[in-house]
């Protein structure tokens, strides 16, 4: 609604009924428009209202990468960047890791409660029986060349469960949302598993109904002539941390990539396959096995403050340093320290370690990190609990994807049940030329 009364640019009101509003002036035109504000917000598209003449197509939002636009309401993870704060459906993620389980957790979020006793073993047993994958899936993961990214794999595969589950693109019906849900978060370990099996030349190992899941996962990894393999409980609970710490992040790169998708409607193994992808990329899911790979050319510990001041000058970044949102210390990081004392336990040092805490310190010391607020996150400590489970680096990031599942599936869940989302499909400020005529090839 367009008003003549002159309001500063960006002056927030009360409008009569309570509701707070935001009026706006525009230069231009010199008309004053009131834009209401809920949660904390303007509704983009109130903008195009503000416009020089009735042919112009309205203000937009110019918002690259995201910086300050909200795509979604969610009730699913908070995070408090400046506070360093992360709780999934309402509970906060120190009490999770402390208390709960991965497979809980991805009850949690999928369904926005913790489960009765009832419900978790139903959810459990679901999970459990859901782990094998179609033969097929094995002879397809046989193509790659033996050098293959296990990442690569793993989105191929991923994907690829669309084919051998054509009726979960009846994203209505709440039996194949079940399904597709539940398969996804028991194939998924079997996947990474088959992967990284197939990078070593080994043969496939199946699921073992009988292990818990982050147990089964290390079996599919490691076993080899034993006819039961047995996890150390120490690493297994690790693992499961690490599991928990990683699956939700509210709207990161990855989800984006799971809701964007998703819109169109596509079915979920498909949508998922768009958050593996996502993933994959150095800045988001890859950072952890940068950071080792950093680490490993730092050397040693005296070599850390000349490695420090070629990341002030430019020359590079200091991997597992920064987040988009959090301002101060990453919470997931916090936890993932004190793992790596107890999995290092159970395994042995690892000089790798030493390097790390040194270069934590000194960059925790220096002002040029502090005044940018750069912060360890959860991949700065990540690679080490990796490393020392015997994991190589390539397979990081395919083992962050497991977890990160469940918080991809209960985000698509929620975007297809907001009557409020629609396709995503973003506007553009056009910077091109035209029109202009086509130049036949004689004549240019
Ligand atoms: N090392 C050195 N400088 C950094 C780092 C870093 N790790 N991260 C940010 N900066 C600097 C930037 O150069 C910039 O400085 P300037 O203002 O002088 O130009 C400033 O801090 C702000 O950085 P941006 O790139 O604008 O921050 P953004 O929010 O876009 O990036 C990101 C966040 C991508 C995570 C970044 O901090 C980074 O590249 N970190 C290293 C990679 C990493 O650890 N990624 C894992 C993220 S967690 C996850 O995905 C699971």
């Amino acid at each position: 609604m367009a008003t003549e009364q002159t309001v500063n640019q960006g002056e927030v009101d009360v409008a009569g009924d309570g509701r707070e509003m935001l009026s706006v002036k525009d230069e231009r035109t010199g008309k004053t428009y009131e834009l209401p504000i809920t949660d904390g917000t303007i509704h983009a598209p109130d903008l195009r209202q503000i416009k020089v003449n009735e042919d112009d197509f309205g203000l937009m939002a110019y918002d690259p990468a995201f910086l300050n636009t909200a795509s979604c309401r969610s009730d699913i993870t908070w995070i408090d960047g400046d506070k360093g704060e992360l709780w999934y459906r309402g509970i906060p993620i120190e009490q999770l890791c402390e208390q709960s389980t991965y497979v809980e957790v991805a009850y949690l979020l999928i369904n926005g409660e913790l489960p009765t006793k009832q419900q978790l073993e139903q959810w459990t047993f679901d999970i459990t029986h859901h782990t094998f994958v179609h033969e097929n899936i094995k002879k397809f993961v046989e193509g790659f060349r033996y050098d293959a990214h296990p990442m690569g794999m793993l989105l191929a595969s991923v994907g690829a469960l669309s084919t051998f589950y054509p009726e979960a693109k009846e994203i209505d019906d709440p039996e194949e949302r079940y399904m597709a849900t539940i398969r996804l978060i028991a194939k998924m370990p079997t996947l990474a598993a088959f992967a990284y099996r197939h990078n070593l030349g080994l043969p496939y190992v199946y699921p073992d109904n009988d292990l818990k899941y982050p147990g089964n996962f290390l079996s599919m990894l490691f076993k080899m002539t034993e006819l039961k393999y047995e996890p150390d409980p120490r690493l297994e609970r690790a693992l499961d941390v690490l599991f928990i710490l990683h699956a939700d992040h509210e709207q990161n790169c990855s989800t984006n990539a799971v809701r964007g998708v998703g819109s169109s409607k596509v079915d979920p193994y498909s949508a998922v396959a768009a958050g593996v992808a996502a993933l994959y990329g150095p800045l988001h899911g890859g950072a952890n096995e940068a950071v080792l790979r950093m680490l490993h050319q730092i050397e040693k510990v005296e070599n850390i403050p000349d490695f420090l001041e070629s990341v002030k000058e430019g020359k590079g970044r200091l991997m597992g340093f920064g987040h988009r949102v959090y301002k101060n210390y990453d919470p997931r990081a916090r936890i993932i320290k004190k793992n790596v004392d107890e999995v290092l336990e159970a395994t042995g040092t690892n000089p790798l370690l030493d390097i790390a805490v040194e270069l934590e310190k000194r960059a925790l010391d220096d002002e040029y990190f502090t005044s940018r607020k750069l912060y360890p996150n959860v991949d700065f400590y990540s690679g080490l609990i990796y490393q020392a489970l015997n994991i190589p680096t390539d397979m990081f990031t395919v083992i962050f994807a497991i977890p990160r599942t469940s918080g991809w599936v209960a985000q698509w869940l929620e975007m297809i049940d907001d009557s409020e989302q629609k396709i995503a499909r973003p506007r553009q400020i056009y910077l091109g030329g035209g029109p202009r005529d086509y130049v036949p090839m004689s004549k240019r």
